[in-house]
């Protein structure tokens, strides 16, 4: 038998990668505000050069860190930076890096509780913190999950085992032209047929229409269908709207529909005064979705899913098997495995535990409450410049804007804007990216990293106003 223990990394072998891999993080981290906001140069010769055949022997571990953080990470759009201003940034906090690396390497199973009873109480402990944001009631439960795509699906199928028949395909999904176009897959994903998700249109500001909404179940209802489930978007993609949560939970309460906040961008502003006043209404949705890699600044791949009943997240993803432990009685002992669709997984719940832990959350209020008002201050900015029409004024922290010309067309303004962002994001402080509203092409700005403050959004508004002179 042939015996081979170089796996086992230990002593200074593991101390020495772990060093090298430390110092490299220090340092990327400190050039962040310079480095540019993004490096879109030629992305397919860079994948073909790193195209490769399977290693058969091993390569030197300093050579392999500098290759990704020399080669590899610096290409592409400068997500952890200030300047990211573009779909909905974080900024990602290192605590979450330093939590993943003691979760990984102490490498404790987390699905079940029998298994590491400490590592899931302390996950519980995340989860009944984002129930207490919400303003859930004590029993309310959840979930940790990889992103908010995930987090709405298990929502539907949650709901969907909760309120239809085992022949679901005439339950109809209502959402507004504004969602997250997560959910329509997640409904797919779920089996439903794809015309089973009905848009409502929204209003001046974005927001869905509860009267269409109204009408359009008693129609659905007439028709023979069974309207089952409303998404109420507490801070949309496109432009931060916050729907009429109250309105909405009304017309559920009154309808039986099952309410789902999509809050994965908005729903930490909970915390700050002026967010939990915009969300009210929120606490009496069935189910929420919040992503921690959003607005509580955290690393890719943390999202989350809390429901005001958790039997009903039981009831969709509790199964038995033999070759299991036994499970808990004591509802306030947690076998994620029951509530998911995941058995194995990472101990997601230590990189939330962790930053907030060692700050207290009164620091993320204080940056959430910061990224409300540089909204404002960069729509009142926007605002001066001659020509730049406001298309949606910030309900939480994003915006959209567009500059018009006389006698310009309607695709000849959309092409005077595409240039107007190329230009801005090509002088390498900040980064924007584009919708369309109302079929028209738009800029949006959307401040939520933890980096981003003042000095560089004071750099974003004199970039765009230079760059209005070259187009
Ligand atoms: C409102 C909203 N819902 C859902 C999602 C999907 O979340 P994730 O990208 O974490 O899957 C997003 C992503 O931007 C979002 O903004």
């Amino acid at each position: 038998m042939r015996e081979d223990r170089s796996l086992e990394l230990q002593g200074d072998a593991l101390r020495n990668l772990i060093d090298s891999a430390a110092r490299r993080i220090v340092e990327y981290i400190a050039s962040l505000p310079a480095q540019p906001s993004a490096d879109n140069r030629d992305p397919a010769g860079l994948a073909q050069s790193l195209r490769e055949t399977l290693p058969e022997s091993g390569a030197d571990a300093e050579e392999l860190l500098d290759l990704l953080f020399e080669t590899v990470i610096p290409r592409g759009f400068n997500t952890a930076g200030p300047g990211y201003l573009a779909y909905i940034p974080g900024g990602g906090l290192p605590h979450s890096a330093v939590a993943d690396l003691v979760a990984d390497a102490t490498n404790r199973y987390v699905g079940v509780f029998a298994a590491a009873p400490g590592l899931a109480q302390i996950e519980t402990n995340v989860i009944r913190w984002f129930c207490e944001i919400v303003g859930y009631p004590e029993t309310a439960g959840g979930i940790l999950t990889t992103g908010g795509s995930l987090s709405n699906f298990s929502a539907i199928v949650t709901a969907r085992r909760d309120r239809l028949p085992d022949d679901f395909r005439l339950g109809t999904l209502y959402v507004s032209d504004q969602t997250h176009h997560s959910i329509q897959k997640a409904a797919s994903l779920a089996g439903f047929p794809e015309a089973n998700v009905r848009e409502i249109p929204s209003d001046a500001r974005f927001r869905i229409r509860p009267d269409l909404l109204s009408a359009k179940v008693a129609e659905d209802r007439a028709a023979g269908f069974s309207p089952f489930f409303v998404v109420g978007n507490a801070g949309t993609t496109n432009t931060g709207a916050v729907d009429d949560l109250e309105a909405l939970a009304d017309i559920a309460k009154a309808e039986g529909l099952w309410l789902h906040a999509d809050a994965a961008y908005g729903g930490f502003f909970a915390i700050t005064g002026r967010g939990r006043a915009r969300l009210a209404g929120i606490e009496r949705s069935d189910s929420v979705v919040l992503d921690p890699h959003k607005s509580l600044f955290l690393p890719y791949g943390n999202g989350s899913l809390l429901v005001r009943d958790p039997e009903t997240l039981k009831k969709a993803h509790a199964l038995s098997a033999d070759y299991l432990p036994r499970m808990q009685e004591d509802s306030d002992l947690s076998d994620f495995t029951l509530l998911s669709p995941e058995l194995s997984r990472d101990w997601r719940g230590l990189r939330v535990w962790l930053p907030i832990k060692m700050h207290g959350i009164g620091v993320f209020r204080t940056n959430l409450d910061e990224k409300l008002d540089l909204a404002e201050w960069a729509a009142r900015e926007l605002a001066r410049i001659p020509g730049v029409e406001i298309l949606a004024e910030p309900q939480l922290s994003t915006l959209a804007f567009r500059l018009t010309r006389d006698g310009l067309s309607g695709a000849e303004t959309d092409a005077l804007n595409a240039a107007w962002m190329e230009k801005t994001n090509g002088r390498g402080r900040v980064y924007l990216t584009s919708t369309r509203l109302a079929g028209r092409f738009s800029i949006r700005i959307c401040v939520l990293s933890f980096r981003t403050h003042l000095e560089r959004m004071e750099a974003c508004l004199e970039d765009l106003r230079a760059s209005i002179t070259e187009v």
